[in-house]
């Protein structure tokens, strides 16, 4: 029997599993049983921001497990207080709340919207949100999802959603009116294919919002934490949002998500109107306190988007020499789309044969989502593997 085997057999097969045994992780790699590496571009799924094992993480990991491990929210802690804090500090927002995933974070931010609608009248409860857009599988975020592929299995979704084409304004104005409670989208559409969102929209978006008291509902569950170059990915923009949800990347590889709120909305949601058992544990805030602490850290953000640059630079060199394959480069900083149509399964399997890790999204979008402490020399060996993959092709 092997693992893969009894995985089949035991675990609900909801996932295309890779056909890799996975022992261990180290940095931009993880090794299988044999002690074979493979470059790892999907650092699963934008999480392992830091890496496989980052010191720093592990460290502040086995220190709070010294102390406790779950209290309930009936008690804080010292790792919870110091990761809001650096959050607020370092953001627009003056509160966070904790959850345990991106979906949940969202969850949290459509009930601060719905709360704040029926402070102005019962019917100010639709959301508008964006074609293609990814929220998360719960039946909230599911439903202000903006690709059927997640829902359309499900029946009836949450009423009152509106969904228009990503940076269609004429389409927002029409969308967005007094019965309107939140704007939901994100910066860079992760699982929608790498699509990012228009200044024009924005500004529009940021008339309509204040025009009709709705609130803009950021989702930076994965272009957030630098993974674009900026902190957070809105940052790029004229915009000020009334909350902003993250997840993912925030542990450094264990679970929690957060929305984090402006000051004009911190006293919308009072106690007992939301909450979770898990959210904001212990370990996995002193893991999210730790891994914001390398970001924030001197030169590192610097370094970041000079990484980024040159591994963008070396893409287009790969673009220009398989035209045919890669068609267009899309994202910012980390968050990297390579647009390769039919292509993109097969480039996906041969990096696999050629100890690549990395990903499709869109169906179209072969992704690149590294760690943000790869090497230099890190991006070369992937800028030769994919040389190799592409002239595969
Ligand atoms: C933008 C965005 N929002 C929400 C989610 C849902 O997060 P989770 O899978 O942690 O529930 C994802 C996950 O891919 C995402 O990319």
């Amino acid at each position: 029997m092997t693992l893969l085997s009894e995985d089949q057999n035991y675990v609900l097969n909801l996932y295309n599993r890779i056909p890799l045994e996975i022992a261990r992780g180290e940095g931009m790699y993880l090794y299988d049983r044999e002690g074979v590496g493979y470059l790892d571009f999907y650092s699963g799924i934008a999480v392992n921001t830091l890496g496989h094992r980052h010191p720093a993480i592990v460290t502040a990991i086995k220190e709070q497990m010294d102390s406790y491990l779950h209290l309930s929210n009936y008690f804080t802690s010292p790792s919870q207080v110091s990761l809001a804090k650096k959050l607020v500090e370092n953001s627009f927002a003056d509160k966070v709340y904790f959850a345990n995933s991106g979906a949940e974070a969202n969850e949290a931010m459509l009930k601060l919207a719905r709360r704040y609608g029926q402070n102005f009248h019962e019917d100010k409860t639709r959301f508008v949100s964006v074609d293609r857009g990814f929220h998360g599988r719960t039946m909230g975020s599911m439903s202000v999802t903006g690709n059927g592929k997640y829902k359309d299995q499900f029946g009836k979704s949450l009423q009152d959603v509106v969904h228009i084409p990503l940076n269609d304004v004429d389409a927002l104005r029409e969308a967005v009116d007094e019965n309107t409670c939140g704007i939901i989208f994100e910066v860079i559409q992760g699982e929608g294919g790498l699509r990012q969102v228009s200044e024009k929209f924005i500004a529009a978006m940021r008339e309509e919002a204040e025009k009709h008291h709705a609130l803009i509902l950021v989702d930076e569950v994965q272009t957030g934490l630098m993974r674009t170059g900026h902190l957070f990915a809105h940052e790029a923009y004229e915009l000020t949002p009334d909350a902003m949800t993250l997840a993912k990347g925030l542990g450094g590889g264990l679970p929690i998500g957060a929305m984090l709120v402006h000051e004009s909305v911190k006293d919308v949601l009072k106690p007992g109107d939301h909450g979770s058992t898990f959210g904001g544990n212990p370990v996995a805030c002193a893991a999210g306190d730790a891994m914001l602490s390398v970001l924030l850290e001197e030169g590192f953000q610097q370094e970041l988007q000079e990484k980024s640059r040159y591994l963008r630079e070396g893409l287009e060199v790969l673009m220009d020499r398989h035209p045919l394959v890669i068609r267009e480069i899309r994202g910012e900083g980390l968050m990297l789309g390579l647009v390769a149509g039919e292509h993109a399964e097969r480039v996906k399997e041969r990096a696999l044969e050629h100890q690549l890790l990395l990903n499709v999204t869109g169906g179209e979008v072969v992704r690149l989502l590294p760690a943000l402490i790869i090497s230099r020399e890190e991006i070369d060996l992937f800028l030769k593997i994919m040389d190799d993959v592409l002239s595969g092709i």
